[in-house]
C-alpha cells in the first residue's frame, strides 16, 4: 500500500515581534493576564513591504522544506496551502507559492478549514500520493492573522499571530509515513468563530500591519470546552484504529490554541507533557501554521527519529478538527 512520508519539513515567522507588554498600551490587558490564561508571551506580526504576506511565508517555508528532502520545485506536482489569510480573495496563495517557486509542473490550490487547514491539506495531499496522482506534494499551513485581528477585542487579539510551515510529501511502500488522517467538522457550531465584515481599526504603534475588510471574532470559553472534547476524542480515535497506544507516542504536536487546552488533551490522552510539543509561548495562534511550525522546529531539534509515532491533531473554525498518526521516516 502506498501512503505519503514526511521528507522534509521548513518554516519560518516575521521578524516583528509583539509581547504581551506591547499589548498593555493597546487594550486593557497584562502580561500576567495572557500568560496564565493562555500560555502566550509574545508573537509575530507582518509587516507591510517586508514580504511577509502570507504567501511570502508560505515559500520561505517551502524553500526550507525542499532544501530539506532534497527536492527542486520543479519536481512538485502538487501545492496545497492551508490558510484563512490568503494574500488575495483569489487568487490562491497556493498559485502565488506556484509562482515564486517556479514549480510549473504543480497543480496548486488552498483549502479553508480554520486552524485545521493544514491537517485538511495533508489529508488532500496524502490521498494523492496514495491514489498515485502525485509524487511529490508540498503541504503548507500559512497565515497573517494580524490582517484580520480586531485590535481593539482584548479577548481575541492577544491569542493570534502570523507564520508558516510546510512539509514535503512522497510516496512510501514501507511501514513509515502518515498512517492515517482522521477528520471531522460540524457547522452547526459554525458562530462560534467566524470573520465579519468590518475592518478593524488599526492601532498607532501597529501601523505597519496591512489590514483586510473583515476581522474575527470568537466566543472563547464555548469554543475552549468543545476544542478539549473534540480534540481528544478525535486523537484517541486515531490512535486506536492503528492500535497505537498513549505510551508508544514519541511526540504529541497538537495545535496551538491555548496551554490550558494543549494541558487539558493531553491528560485525557494520558501523554505527559514532556511528549507534547509546545511554542505557543512564543507564536500564539497562528492557525493553520501552529502544526508545521512545530513539526519543523521539533523536527531541526532532533526529537524525532525514524520510527517514532508522531501524533498531530487539529481543531479550528468551522468547526473543523482533526488527528494525524504518523510513522516518522528517517
Ligand atoms: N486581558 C484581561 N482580561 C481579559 C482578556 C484579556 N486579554 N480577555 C478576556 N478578559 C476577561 C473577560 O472580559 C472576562 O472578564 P469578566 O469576568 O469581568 O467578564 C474574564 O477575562 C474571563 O473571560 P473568559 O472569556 O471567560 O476567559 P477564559 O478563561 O475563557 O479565556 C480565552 C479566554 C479566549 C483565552 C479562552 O477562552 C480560549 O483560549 N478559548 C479557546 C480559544 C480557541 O481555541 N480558539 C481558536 C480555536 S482555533
Amino acid at each position: 500500500m502506498i501512503k505519503g512520508r514526511i521528507a522534509g519539513t521548513g518554516s519560518t515567522t516575521p521578524k516583528r515581534i509583539l509581547t504581551n507588554k506591547d499589548l498593555e498600551n493597546i487594550v486593557d490587558t497584562s502580561d500576567e493576564w495572557i500568560t496564565r490564561r493562555t500560555g502566550i508571551k509574545e508573537r509575530r506580526i507582518s509587516s507591510s513591504g517586508q514580504d511577509e504576506n502570507t504567501s511570502d511565508l508560505a515559500t520561505k517555508a517551502s524553500l526550507k522544506a525542499l532544501e530539506m528532502a532534497g527536492i527542486s520545485p520543479e519536481d512538485l506536482d502538487m501545492i496545497v496551502v492551508g490558510t484563512v489569510t490568503p494574500d488575495r480573495q483569489f487568487p490562491s496563495a497556493a498559485c502565488l507559492v506556484q509562482k515564486a517557486l517556479k514549480a510549473s509542473k504543480a497543480v496548486a490550490f488552498d483549502v479553508s478549514a480554520g486552524c485545521s487547514g493544514f491537517l485538511y491539506a495533508l489529508f488532500v495531499a496524502d490521498n494523492a500520493i496514495a491514489t498515485g496522482n502525485s509524487r511529490k506534494a508540498l503541504v503548507i499551513g500559512a497565515e497573517r492573522l494580524s490582517s484580520i485581528t480586531n485590535w481593539e477585542d482584548r479577548s481575541t487579539c492577544v491569542l493570534l499571530g502570523d507564520g508558516a510551515g510546510a512539509v514535503v510529501l512522497t510516496p512510501t511502500t514501507g511501514p513509515d509515513g502518515i498512517l492515517s488522517t482522521h477528520l471531522q467538522s460540524d457547522g452547526n457550531f459554525w458562530n462560534l468563530l467566524y470573520s465579519y465584515d468590518e475592518a478593524s481599526k488599526i492601532p498607532e504603534i501597529l501601523d505597519t500591519i496591512e489590514g483586510k475588510p473583515f476581522s474575527l471574532r470568537m466566543e472563547g470559553n464555548r469554543l475552549f470546552k468543545k476544542a478539549v472534547v473534540c480534540l481528544s476524542n478525535i486523537a484517541a480515535a486515531a490512535l486506536e484504529h492503528h492500535g497505537v497506544s498513549s505510551t508508544d507516542i514519541r511526540l504529541m504536536i497538537p495545535h496551538q490554541a491555548n496551554i490550558r487546552i494543549i494541558k487539558a488533551v493531553a491528560k485525557k490522552l494520558c501523554i505527559p507533557m514532556d511528549k507534547v510539543y509546545t511554542n505557543i509561548q512564543r507564536y500564539g495562534n497562528t492557525s493553520s501554521a501552529t502544526i508545521p511550525i512545530a513539526l519543523d522546529e521539533a523536527n531541526r531539534e532532533g526529537l524525532l527519529r525514524a520510527g517514532d509515532y508522531v501524533l498531530l491533531v487539529t481543531f479550528g473554525a468551522g468547526l473543523t478538527w482533526g488527528a494525524s498518526v504518523v510513522n516518522w521516516s528517517s
